[in-house]
C-alpha cells in the first residue's frame, strides 16, 4: 500500500476509544486501523462462505491536523471493512451495537429479502444488542460495488455523518475482462465530516452536529475524505487505473474530474454498463456508485494529477446560503510511479461490449411519485412523497413479478436522489427524452423541475421495504415511503 508520508505521520497517533470485546471470525479483526490510502481491511469469501463480525463502535481519529473527533465506526475502521463475495455465496454478519443509540444494517443495492434476518431495515438493534444477518447472495446478483450502512429511521443521516459505511463488492464479469483485470484497482469511499468548531470532541459520543448545520438542505461537512483520509496521494504503478467510487456522504454531491483527462465509465450502481462510456466528469449523488477506467500510460512519471471536486448547486438559490460558492478543490492526487520494478505493461484494449443487459419491457402499471417538501399534518415541516410524510404503513402496494414504470416528479426547489431497496431499476426517460444508456441502477437523481421515468420488476422477494430520497436528512424528515411487495394472487 502506498502511504503519503505526511498522512502517515498525522495518523500515527490515532487511538481508539474503548477496547471492546470481540469474537474473531475468519481473518477480520476489530483492532483499530488507521484510515489508509489503499482503503479498508478486506475480507473475502472462501468456498462460498464469508462469516464476519461487525461491531458498531465509537472510535477517535484526528484528521488533517484537527483535534481528534469521535466517529462511529465498524470495527474501529473508517470506512468499515470491505466485504468481498461472489454470486451464490453466503454472507453471515454477526453484528453488535456498542453505540449508545439504536442502529441496524442495510445492504444497499443487493437483491436480498427485505424480511427476517436479511435486508430488514425495520429490525432495531438496540444499544448493547447483538444480532446475526444471514445473507444468501443471489446466484443472479449482478457483480458490482455495493455497500452497507445503518438504516434506523430518524438517525440515518447522523450515523452516516459520523462515519458508518462500508463496501460490499460482488466479484464477477468485469473482473474477468483482461484490460480491467490488469488495471490497478482502487476503491474510493467518499465521505465528508464537520471540522473546526463543528467537530465533536473525543472522549464521548458528542452531539455530532453543530447548530449551524442545515438539516433542511441536508448536512454537509467541510472536510472531504477518501477512505477516511483528507487529500490522499495515490501512487499509480499500472497503465490502467480502475476507480470504484462510492458516495457515502449523507447529502453532499460529488462532481469529479481530473482536469484534461477523460474517463471511461464501465459500471454504475448495478454493475457493468453494456458499453463503456467516455466522460469528462462524473456526478455522484449520495448513495450512488460508479466505476471508471483511466489510461495512465501517457502520464508523466512522478508528476501528480489532482482529482477535483467541482461545485454543484443541488438546491435553488437561497435554500443553502453559501454552500455552493466553494471553489473546485483537489480531494486527492494521483502520482504515476513507474520504476524498474513496475515495467510498463503491454497495451491492452477495452472491449466495446462489457456486459449483456436484459432490457425490462411492458410495465403493467405506471405510478407517479411527486417529490417536494411542505407542511405535514401534525409534524410541521417535512419532506414529502405524493404529499405524504413517512407513515410506517404501506404507502405503495405492488405485486411480485410485475414490471412497473414509476414517474418521479420533482416539484420542489431541491434535487432529490431517489433510491429503491431490494430491486434495481432502469431509467427509461428524463423529461420525456428516452435514456440511451442501458444500465441497472438503484439510485437516480431527480433534479428540480425534472420528471424521471424508471422501470422496475419486483423479483423473488415478497415483503415490505422502502423507497426514499438518499439525502438522508430528507429521508429522516419523512421523504420515504413503504413499499409492500405482495405475493401474486393465485
Ligand atoms: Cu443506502 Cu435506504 O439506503
Ligand atoms: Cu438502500
Ligand atoms: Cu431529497
Amino acid at each position: 500500500m502506498a502511504f503519503n508520508r505526511r498522512q502517515f505521520l498525522t495518523l500515527g497517533g490515532v487511538g481508539l476509544a474503548g477496547a471492546l470485546s470481540f469474537q474473531a471470525w475468519r481473518s477480520l479483526s476489530n483492532a483499530p486501523v488507521s484510515p489508509q490510502v489503499s482503503g479498508a481491511t478486506v475480507v473475502r469469501s472462501d468456498r462460498g462462505l464469508l462469516e464476519v463480525a461487525l461491531n458498531a463502535q465509537y472510535g477517535s481519529f484526528s484528521l488533517d491536523g484537527d483535534p481528534a473527533q469521535t466517529f462511529m465506526t465498524y470495527n474501529g475502521q473508517l470506512p468499515g471493512p470491505r466485504l468481498e463475495v461472489n454470486p451464490g455465496d453466503r454472507l453471515i454478519i454477526h453484528f453488535t451495537n456498542t453505540l449508545d443509540q439504536s442502529t441496524n444494517l442495510h445492504f444497499h443495492g443487493l437483491h436480498l429479502a427485505p424480511t427476517g434476518n436479511q435486508d430488514n431495515i425495520f429490525r432495531e438493534v438496540k444499544p448493547g444488542a447483538s444480532v446475526t444477518y444471514e445473507l444468501p447472495i443471489h446466484p443472479q446478483q449482478r457483480p458490482g460495488t455495493y455497500w452497507y450502512h445503518p438504516h434506523w429511521h430518524g438517525v440515518v443521516a447522523e450515523q452516516l455523518f459520523r462515519g458508518l459505511a462500508g463496501l460490499i463488492v460482488v466479484r464477477g464479469e468485469l473482473d474477468q475482462i483482461p484490460a480491467i483485470a490488469a488495471a490497478q484497482e482502487e476503491f474510493l469511499v467518499l465521505q465528508d465530516f464537520p471540522r473546526g468548531a463543528n467537530v465533536p470532541r473525543s472522549g464521548g459520543p458528542g452531539m455530532g452536529m453543530a447548530m449551524d448545520q442545515n438539516f433542511m438542505a441536508g448536512r454537509q461537512g467541510e472536510l472531504i475524505t477518501l477512505n477516511g483520509l483528507p487529500q490522499p496521494t495515490i501512487d499509480i504503478t499500472q497503465d490502467w487505473l480502475r476507480l470504484r467510487l462510492l458516495n457515502a456522504s449523507p447529502s453532499r454531491f460529488y462532481r469529479l474530474q481530473i482536469p484534461d483527462i477523460s474517463w471511461q465509465q464501465i459500471a454504475t450502481d448495478g454493475g457493468a454498463l453494456a458499453q463503456p462510456k467516455v466522460l469528462g466528469e462524473l456526478l455522484l449523488t449520495p448513495g450512488q456508485r460508479a466505476e471508471v477506467l483511466i489510461p495512465t500510460d501517457q502520464w508523466p512519471d512522478r508528476q501528480s494529477l489532482p482529482l477535483e471536486n467541482l461545485p454543484y448547486a443541488r438546491a435553488q438559490m437561497g435554500m443553502m446560503g453559501g454552500q455552493f460558492s466553494e471553489p473546485p478543490t483537489a480531494i486527492a492526487h494521483f502520482r504515476k510511479r513507474l520504476g524498474t520494478e513496475n515495467p510498463a505493461s503491454p497495451s491492452i484494449t477495452l472491449p466495446d461490449r462489457l456486459s449483456t443487459l436484459e432490457k425490462l419491457e411492458n410495465p403493467v402499471v405506471t405510478r407517479r411519485f411527486t417529490l417536494n417538501h411542505g407542511m405535514a399534518p401534525g409534524r410541521g415541516m417535512a419532506f414529502l412523497i405524493n404529499g405524504e410524510s413517512y407513515a410506517g404503513t404501506p404507502q405503495t402496494t405492488v405485486t411480485l413479478g410485475d414490471v412497473e414504470d414509476w414517474e418521479l416528479i420533482n416539484t420542489g426547489t431541491m434535487d432529490h436522489p431517489f433510491h429503491v431497496h431490494v430491486n434495481g431499476f432502469q431509467v427509461v426517460s428524463r423529461n420525456g427524452e428516452p435514456e440511451t444508456d442501458l444500465a441497472w441502477r438503484d439510485t437516480v437523481l431527480v433534479r428540480v423541475g425534472e420528471t424521471v421515468r424508471i422501470r422496475i420488476r419486483f423479483d423473488d422477494f415478497p415483503g415490505t421495504t422502502v423507497y426514499h430520497c438518499h439525502i438522508l436528512d430528507h429521508e429522516d424528515l419523512g421523504m420515504m415511503g413503504q413499499l409492500w411487495i405482495q405475493p401474486p394472487s393465485t
